[in-house]
């Protein structure tokens, strides 16, 4: 599949692409987006936070929001938004083709 992302600085890319293999983290960093997944994909570090924008509930049908990552999240304060997920914890799925992902700000 492919997915949407805005970068930090506004710059949209479409297309980028997304295997089923890959969490969405693992996708955005694989395609060079600036997110340092220091843990690993452990949700506990907050640097792959993002907006999942309309696609939120779909992704959280699919891979729902953890003990882990909600207590990483409530940490993040104001950038905490509505449609805020680890891209870690996010998992592949076909409903998630053109997603908007947007990358949340540098904590
Ligand atoms: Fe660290 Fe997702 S990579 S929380």
């Amino acid at each position: 599949i492919t997915v949407n992302v805005i970068d930090r600085d506004g710059t949209r890319t479409e297309g980028v692409e997304w295997n089923s293999s890959e969490s969405l983290m693992e996708a955005l960093t694989r395609n060079k987006f600036p997110i340092l997944a220091t843990c690993g994909g452990n949700a506990s570090c907050s640097t792959c936070h993002c907006y999942l924008g309309a696609s939120a509930a779909t992704a959280t049908a699919n891979s729902p929001i953890g003990d882990e990552e909600e207590d990483v999240l409530d940490m993040l304060d104001d950038t905490r938004h509505e449609d805020s997920r680890l891209t870690c914890q996010v998992e592949w799925s076909e409903e998630l083709n053109g997603a908007e992902v947007t990358i949340a700000p540098e904590w």
